[in-house]
Parts: structure tokens; sequence; C-alpha cells
């Protein structure tokens, strides 16, 4: 029994969340497996209402779980960072997610921005680092609101940390037949941080020989993924530079409304969720697309090992997309939220 919780969020969140829910469940009655859900109603409102973003005893109540699925979280009414520093990344920190992993996969009949450029050019999967780097929140003001400010961000980089999102990488590639591993980094002006991660890359390297192990600077990386994304197979970075080149991945595959995300830390609770944000401007008018709730239920259900389902609800998503949808965006897909939830329950 696969214990499941859910935060449905913000804005469109909850919509989505809806369709993630209506294929993991067609996914149970076709694949013989049964789980438990369990909404847990936090989020803009839920902060409005009672001054709290994620309660101490709510936290401890989500470690009995095997999973989060998270819709999404962000609320006009909110100051910026409140959300995401109180939730997103807590749980990140607290529950010890420490890699981000983000697949960039084109399905076919899927719109790409990158000319002359197929599915078979964009299947790639980044490991991001998800619990160090500058997300730490080290650093601090000086002299704040005087002409002499300073404010300073600290990056920090353990080597503990960065070993074990570099061993992760390694052992996907390995597990997942992928040849090629590509370190990204910034050697050449980053000369302490990017200089450990280079080190611990190669250390650890050592032990998969069977494996190609290359190195791009971020920005060079941002150039190819354009350019040349069939160079990619899996990259493994950092914190902010994952944050970065995943928007830019989620793009090339075709936009947010396919683009998922798994906060891992491997073999304990993790955190499954649509990367798309909240789209409040969308909300309650049935037209976002649901595919990126439903490929983040997909890798949840990979997570729990229940592989034969997780490939069962992509393949059907690739169907709907291809066959189905005249657009990915919101809108414009041709079919309402819940129906597009309805068509891939219906292939599988
Ligand atoms: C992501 C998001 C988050 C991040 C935000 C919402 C804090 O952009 O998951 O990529 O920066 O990590
Ligand atoms: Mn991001």
């Amino acid at each position: 029994m696969h214990r499941i919780a859910v935060i449905p969020g913000d804005g469109t969140g909850p919509e989505q969340v809806n369709e993630g829910i209506k294929v993991l469940q067609a996914a149970a009655n076709k694949f013989n497996f049964s789980y438990q859900l369990d909404k847990f109603p936090l989020g803009g409102e839920h902060y409005m209402e009672t001054g709290e973003v994620l309660a101490d005893q709510t936290l401890a109540e989500l470690q009995n779980y095997h999973a989060i699925f998270l819709g999404a979280i962000g609320h006009p009414e909110v100051k910026p960072g409140v959300l995401e520093k109180g939730l997103l990344l807590k749980l990140r920190f607290e529950l010890d997610l420490y890699i981000n992993l983000r697949p960039v996969k084109l399905f076919p009949g899927v719109e790409t921005p990158v000319k002359d450029k197929g599915p078979e050019d964009i299947d790639f999967v980044v490991v991001r680092e998800n619990t160090e780097g500058l997300y730490s929140g080290g650093g601090g003001f000086l002299y704040k609101n005087t002409p002499y400010e300073v404010a300073i961000q600290e990056s920090v980089n353990t080597r503990r940390g960065v070993e074990r999102c570099v061993r992760y990488a390694f052992d996907y590639c390995r597990e997942q037949n992928r040849g090629k591993l590509t370190l990204c980094a910034k050697t050449n002006v980053l000369t302490y941080a990017s200089d450990l991660w280079e080190r611990v890359f190669y250390e650890i390297g050592e032990n998969y020989p069977g494996i190609e192990k290359d190195y791009g600077h971020v920005d060079a990386i941002t150039m190819w993924m354009v350019k040349n994304p069939e160079w990619f197979d899996v990259i493994v970075t950092d914190n902010m530079f994952g944050d970065i080149i995943t928007d830019l991945g989620a793009m090339i595959q075709g936009g947010m409304g396919l683009a998922a995300g798994g906060n891992l830390n491997p073999g304990r609770i993790s955190m499954f969720e649509p990367i798309g944000g909240s789209t409040p401007k969308y909300t309650g008018q049935n037209i976002i697309n649901p595919m990126s709730a439903i490929a983040a239920a997909a890798m949840m259900l990979d997570y729990l090992g229940e592989k034969e389902a997780a490939s069962a609800v992509e393949k059907s998503i690739s169907y709907v997309c291809e066959s189905k949808l005249q657009s990915l965006s919101a809108g414009k897909m041709g079919y309402s939220t819940s129906e597009v939830g309805d068509l891939v329950a219906e292939h599988l």
C-alpha cells in the first residue's frame, strides 16, 4: 500500500492534481496496486487564514508517507518568497530531498521552438542538487539601505552534498542505460565551488568506467541545449545552475505544460510536482494543461516501484499529446483540463 500525501496548493495546482489522481486511480485499477491518499490544504489560502505556512506538526505528519504529490504554490496576495521558502524549499531541506530530477523529453507530435530538432534529439535528464548551493540561505546584509550597502549570498557546497548528488547521477546513468554524464559548472570563474564539483565528478567517475564523462560551462550548456540538444544524455549540476537550465529544458521539450520534476531522497519520502507554477490567471477555468501533473504522477509511480504503470502512463501521455491535443498551451488544447485527464485515463 503506497501512502501518498497530496498538497494541491494554490492557483491551478488543485485542478492539475485532480487529473494526476484520476490517472493514478486508472493505473491502480489496471496494474493492481493500492494506495492511500491524504490531502494537506497548504498554500497561500491556508497561510492567509492561519498565519502559518508549514507547521512543525504537519511536517512531522508528512514524514509518515512514501511520497508527496504537490500541485503548485504561489499566491498573488502573498509576498514572493514566503510560500516558496516556507513550504517548497522547507520541504526540500527538512526532508533532505537532495536530488531534483528533471527529465527533458520531447514527445512525438509536440512542437519545440528549436528548429529542425525532434524527439530523437531532445531526450535527456537533469540531475540537480537540491539542498545546497545558493539556496542554502546563507549570507546577509551590511549597512542595509545606505549607499554603502553590501548584500552577500553564499553558495554552500559540501563534499558530502556534492558526492551524494554526483554518485546518484552516475548510478542513474547505469540503471537507465544512459552512457554519458555531463557535469555542468563554471570552473573558469567559480574556482572553489566548481573546483570541488569537478574533482568529485572525476573521482567518483573512476568507479563508473562504462560511462562517458563530459564537462561544460553552464553558459555554454545553455547554448548547446538549443543548438545541439542531442549531445546530452544526463547532466549533473548544482542547485542554481540546475534551476536555470531546467526552465530552458522545459521550453525545448514543448513548454511548461509537460514539465515535471521529482524531489528525491532516494529510498525515502520524495516529492513530485509539475514545475509550471500556480498560474493564477487561469485558476478555476478548467483550461490549464494537466499533463505536467500527470507526468509528475508517472514519475511518482516509477519511484514507488510501479515501473510498469509508470511507463504505461508515460505512453498514454505521449499518445494523447500526439493524437489529440491541438496545443499544450492553456485554453488552446482543444479540450478542457478534466477532459485531458479523461483522455489519458481512457487510453491507459
Ligand atoms: C523550481 C522552482 C523553485 C526553485 C522556486 C519556486 C522556489 O523554480 O522548482 O525550479 O527555484 O527551485
Ligand atoms: Mn525553477
